[in-house]
C-alpha cells in the first residue's frame, strides 16, 4: 500500500493499478509523484496509527453501509478536512483507460484485484479491502455496481464518500455496459413502503425514520400508531400473512415454528401498554454540543402504545424452554424478517431472564393499540421487550434462538452502546461497552415549544412533556422550573387517557408506560423570558443529569439531560 502527505492531508493511489493497466497518464503520473514523494514506512506507521480505525470505518460504511460505520467514515473525513485544499480527487476525466463490464467482473478476489463501478467509473479497492477485516461483506459488491448498495444507504450519497471514493478510481466503464446497467438497474428497494401521516417530522426518507411534532405528543396519553415514531434501518419487508411463519430454535425440542394463526390461537393473548424509545432520542441536543454520528432525532423518537400479541415466555415454554436451559443459555436472539442487498437481517438480543420472566411482559405482538400491526411497526408480529431500549425490539419478527451468546448483528455488537465523552472514532473499541438494555430516566417538555412566546396578559403558563424510565422503574415525580433550575414546582402527573378514571397503579417493576406530566404556574412579573426546565424521578431515585456536556457520546445515545426550552414573554396580544 503506498501512502503520501500532500501538507496535511492524505492521498492513496493503488500501486497495482497503475501498473496493471500500463498506467493511463492521469494513473502514471499520480504513480510518478508518489514514487518521488517520500512514501516512507514511517508514514505508513503514522497513518495506520492515526487513521487505522476511522478511514477503514469510512469505507466500509461506503459499501456494506451502517450506522457506525458511516459514522467513522464522517470523522475520517471531518479530520481530513482540516486541509481539504490539498487532498486531490481523481475527477472523471477521459485520460482515464475504457473498461468493459467483463473487464471489471474479472476483479472479484484479492488475487484479481477488487473493482467495483459506479455511476460510470471503475474503481480498484484491493487495497481497502485487504487491510480491512470485514471485507467479506464488501467482496459481495465486487465486479459489479455500487449503486444497488447504495440504493439501500441513501445516506451514504454523501459529497465526502464521493470524494474518498473517487482516490480509487482507475478508469471509465464503456458507454455500452454503461447502459446496459441503468437498464438493470435495481428498482428502489423502497418502493413498498407504506405511505405515511403527513404531520411527522422526517429524518430520513430511506430507510424511513420520523418523529411526531413534538406538540402533538402529550396530547394522547396512548400514541395514535399514525404519528407514533418510526425507526427503520432498511425497507419495510412485505409479509404474506398466510404464509407467515415465526422459528423458534435452541431449545431441545428442536424447532418449533408457528404460522400467524397458531400465534394467534395456541397461546392466551396478553395485552401490556408501554413505551418504546429510541437510544437516539433527543440527540439533537448533543449535536450543540459537539456534532455526533447519527439520526438528528429530536424529543419525540419516544411513543406509548397498547399491545396485545402471546407472550415470549408461552412461546419459550411450547418450544421445549426447562430449567436446565438457564445453566447455559444467557440470550434470547431476535431475526427481522428485513434484508439489506446482502441478505443480512436486522437483529438483536435481550437477556434470557427478561425473556422467560414472567414478570418480564415480553410479547410477540400482533395487535397495536387494538388493530393489526401496521406495516411500520412490524406486520404481522414484533417483538415488545417493555422498559427496554426500542432497537432490540425486533420487528417483522422471522426468528427466536436461545442462545448463550448475544446476538451477533451490527446493531448489538457495534451500535447502540454508550460511551465517554472522552471516546472518540479513533479510539472506540465497541467490544469494550454493553449492550444498551434498559434506558435511563428521561423526560422533556413538549409544550410551549423552544423560542415561542406566550402573552403577559395570560398570567400564567401551562407546561407540558412526557417523563418514562427504563427497566419498569416507575416515575414517582416531575420538577418544573421556569428560570432555568433556581426555582421549582411538582408537576400533576397522568397515566391515563382519562384523569377522572386513572389507570391502577403499575405493579412493582413493571411501570412499562410513560407518564404525561403537566404545571400551569403564573408568569413571573418582571421576567421577559423563561427558562423552562423539567426533570424526572423515579422509583430507585434515579434523575436526570443537569447537562449534556457530561454524557455526550459519539453516537448521541443515552441522552437524557435536563431538558430546557427558552420562551418570550409577549407583552402585547398574539392572535393565535
Ligand atoms: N426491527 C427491525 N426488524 N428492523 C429495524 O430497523 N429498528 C429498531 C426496532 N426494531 C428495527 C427493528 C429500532 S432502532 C427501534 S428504535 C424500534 O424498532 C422502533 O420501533 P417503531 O418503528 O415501531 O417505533
Amino acid at each position: 500500500m503506498l501512502l503520501v502527505r500532500y501538507g496535511h492531508s492524505l492521498t492513496r493511489f493503488g500501486r497495482l493499478s497503475a501498473q496493471r493497466h500500463g498506467g493511463s497518464s492521469a494513473v502514471a503520473s499520480c504513480a510518478a509523484r508518489l514514487w518521488s514523494s517520500n512514501s516512507s514506512n514511517q508514514d505508513q506507521r503514522w497513518h495506520h496509527h492515526t487513521h487505522g480505525n476511522s478511514w477503514k470505518y469510512g469505507l466500509a460504511g461506503l459499501i456494506a453501509g451502517t450506522g457506525a460505520v458511516l459514522a467513522g467514515g464522517l470523522h475520517y473525513h471531518k479530520a481530513e478536512r482540516a486541509d481539504t485544499s490539498r487532498v486531490r480527487t481523481i475527477e472523471k476525466t477521459s485520460d482515464l483507460p475504457i473498461f468493459s463490464q467483463e473487464e471489471v467482473s474479472s476483479h472479484r478476489c484479492l488475487e484479481d484485484g477488487v473493482w467495483v463501478t459506479y455511476k460510470g467509473g471503475v474503481y480498484d479497492i484491493t487495497e481497502f479491502v485487504s487491510i480491512h477485516p470485514g471485507g467479506d461483506k464488501i467482496l459481495l459488491a465486487a465486479g459489479g455496481d455500487l449503486e444497488p448498495f447504495w440504493a439501500l444507504y441513501a445516506v451514504h450519497k454523501q459529497e465526502h464518500v464521493l470524494e474518498m471514493l473517487s482516490e480509487y478510481k482507475v478508469g471509465e466503464l464503456s458507454a455500452q455496459d454503461q447502459k446496459k446497467q441503468q437498464s438493470v438497474q435495481s428498482s428502489d428497494p423502497y418502493s413498498s413502503d407504506p405511505t405515511r401521516h403527513p404531520v411527522l417530522r422526517v429524518n430520513s426518507l430511506k430507510p424511513f425514520n420520523a418523529e411526531p411534532p413534538p406538540e402533538l405528543l402529550a396530547d394522547n396519553y396512548i400514541t395514535p400508531s399514525a404519528i407514533f415514531f418510526k425507526r427503520n434501518h432498511l425497507p419495510v419487508p412485505q409479509v404474506d400473512p398466510a404464509s407467515y411463519q415465526l422459528h423458534v430454535e435452541g431449545l431441545t425440542g428442536g424447532v418449533l415454528t408457528l404460522s400467524l394463526e397458531e400465534l394467534k390461537t395456541k397461546f392466551p393473548k396478553h395485552t401490556i401498554t408501554a413505551t418504546l424509545q429510541c437510544a437516539g432520542n433527543r440527540r439533537s441536543e448533543m449535536n450543540k454540543i459537539k456534532q455526533v454520528k447519527g439520526l438528528n432525532w429530536g424529543i419525540a423518537a419516544i411513543s406509548n402504545a397498547t399491545w396485545g400479541g402471546a407472550r415470549l415466555r408461552d412461546v419459550l415454554l411450547a418450544a421445549g424452554y426447562g430449567p436446565d436451559v438457564a445453566q447455559w443459555a444467557r440470550h434470547v436472539q431476535f431475526e427481522g424478517l428485513d434484508k439489506d442487498v446482502t441478505g443480512t437481517t436486522y437483529g438483536a438480543s435481550i437477556p434470557l431472564n427478561k425473556a422467560i420472566s414472567e414478570e418480564g411482559d415480553v410479547l410477540l405482538a400482533y395487535e397495536m393499540n387494538g388493530k393489526d400491526l401496521p406495516a411500520d411497526h412490524g406486520y404481522p408480529v414484533r417483538v415488545v421487550v417493555p422498559g427496554t431500549v426500542g432497537a432490540r425490539n425486533v420487528k417483522w419478527l422471522g426468528k427466536i434462538r436461545v442462545s448463550g451468546e448475544e446476538s451477533s448483528s451490527h446493531w448489538q455488537q457495534n451500535d447502540y452502546k454508550g460511551f465517554s465523552p472522552a471516546t472518540d472514532w479513533d479510539t472506540v473499541d465497541f467490544k469494550s461497552a454493553p449492550a444498551i438494555q434498559e434506558l435511563p430516566i428521561q423526560s422533556a417538555i413538549t409544550t410551549p415549544a423552544d423560542g415561542t412566546a406566550v402573552c403577559r396578559s395570560s398570567e400564567e403558563v401551562t407546561v407540558k412533556g412526557y417523563a418514562w424510565s427504563g427497566g419498569g422503574r416507575e416515575v414517582v415525580r416531575v420538577d418544573v422550573s421556569l428560570d432555568g433550575g433556581k426555582t421549582w414546582q411538582v408537576a400533576t402527573l397522568k397515566s391515563s387517557e382519562d384523569t377522572d378514571t386513572p389507570e391502577p397503579s403499575p405493579l412493582p417493576g413493571r411501570a412499562w408506560a410513560w407518564k404525561l406530566w403537566e404545571v400551569t404556574a403564573p408568569l413571573p412579573p418582571d421576567s421577559q423570558e423563561l427558562e423552562i426546565v423539567c426533570k424526572a424521578v423515579d422509583n430507585s431515585y434515579n434523575m436526570q443529569p443537569d447537562t449534556v456536556g457530561p454524557i455526550w457520546n459519539l453516537r448521541g445515545v443515552l441522552s437524557n439531560a435536563w431538558h430546557r426550552v427558552k420562551v418570550k414573554i409577549a407583552e402585547d396580544v398574539i392572535e393565535e
